[in-house]
């Protein structure tokens, strides 16, 4: 049996023994075989006036890009000068061109080459490498999204979980807040507590007060999986969608906004998890299964990294999943799986 074989049948599976989680090797593999050919949050449309720097999962595909607005056009493209190699832009700006801090090269807002100071005589000048390389641009809902060597479009990444999601896009989002969280754990580990309900009840206390755990549900999809928790009040409305876009993306759809949580890794027991919050409706942060996300992020940090010891145990090497509470951790080491095979 190869070493990367997740029964498709739940029933019968076994999770990804621990070598996985605890060996260099693959965590370096990983690197090539899932994030290159994933797709990378990079911010909301709001956030860019016209030049914003972004670098792609620093430490892991580590590549500065720049989201460009020429008009009502946005593209994603290296932030890299096509001369030297000075890094382009460094900070947000508003411009109607590209110009390099190092010898003055200049570029349009489409990464076309417009000029160079000195350069009179040298051959094959300015040539089609002299152009800013342009990256797959991606647009959901506003949301921006990139990739180096997509397996296939970002739609397809999201598939039939987009039309449950009734994200309203018409809102207009504001972000708010920023904030870094490191857990000291392999990031697997973290994506596959955020992708099981079945330890709200045990870990999370007050979350369990105010979301349904009998209605909660995991839908999985070829890419993405959702889960939506209901209200505990009479009422039953939805409390939280939370969205998963393999490898590594978490949107989670509140009733006041979008968290939207990058697990960015860092080595094979580190990671930090960046939190993003969008806000549309100010009035309604308080509320819900939205209200208290940093106290609820304390509580998985706790069994991530509890985990992230035990798998070190030579007593423990893999588990079975629950057929009823497990199927999106179960669908998620599929994929895993899937690109590292
Ligand atoms: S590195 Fe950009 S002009 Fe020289
Ligand atoms: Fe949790």
């Amino acid at each position: 049996m190869a070493f990367f074989d997740i029964d498709p049948d739940i029933r019968k599976a076994k999770t990804h023994p621990s070598e996985f989680y605890l060996d260099p090797q693959f965590f370096e593999l990983s690197k090539i075989k899932i994030f290159e050919r994933s797709w990378h949050f990079l911010c909301h449309e709001s956030e860019v006036d016209s030049l914003k720097p972004v670098t792609l999962l620093p430490g892991v595909i580590d590549e500065p890009v720049l989201v460009a607005r020429d008009g009502s056009e946005l593209r994603c493209l290296t932030n890299v000068c096509t001369h030297r190699g000075k890094i382009l832009v460094e900070e947000p700006c508003k411009a109607n061109l590209i110009r390099c801090g190092y010898h003055g090269r200049r570029f349009s807002l489409d990464g076309k080459f417009l000029s160079m100071p000195e350069f009179e005589g040298v051959e094959d000048f300015p040539s089609k490498a002299d152009d800013l390389r342009q990256l797959p641009l991606a647009n959901w809902n506003g949301f921006l999204f990139t990739s180096i060597e997509p397996l296939t479009d970002l739609a397809a990444f999201i598939g039939d979980a987009a039309p449950l999601i009734e994200f309203d896009s018409s809102k207009p989002l504001k972000q708010t807040a920023t904030r870094e969280y490191h857990v000291k754990a392999h990031w697997a580990l973290y994506c596959e507590n955020y992708l099981e309900g079945f330890h709200i009840p045990y870990v999370h206390k007050s979350l369990n007060e105010v979301v349904d755990y009998g209605s909660y549900t995991t839908e999985t999809f070829r890419y993405s999986s959702l889960q939506v928790g209901l209200s505990a009040e009479p009422s039953q409305e939805v409390a939280a969608r939370y969205l998963f876009i393999f490898p590594n993306l978490m949107f989670n759809f509140y009733e006041w906004g979008v968290s939207v949580n990058v697990v960015r890794p860092v080595s094979p027991d580190e990671t930090v998890i960046e939190f993003l919050t969008y806000v549309s409706d100010e009035s309604k942060l308080d509320e819900g299964a939205g209200a208290d996300l940093h106290g609820v992020e304390m509580e998985d940090e706790a069994v991530v990294e509890s985990v992230q010891r035990g798998i070190r145990s030579r007593f423990y090497s893999q588990g079975r999943y629950s057929p009823t509470r497990e199927q999106g951790t179960h669908h998620f080491h599929r994929l895993i799986a899937e690109f590292m095979g």
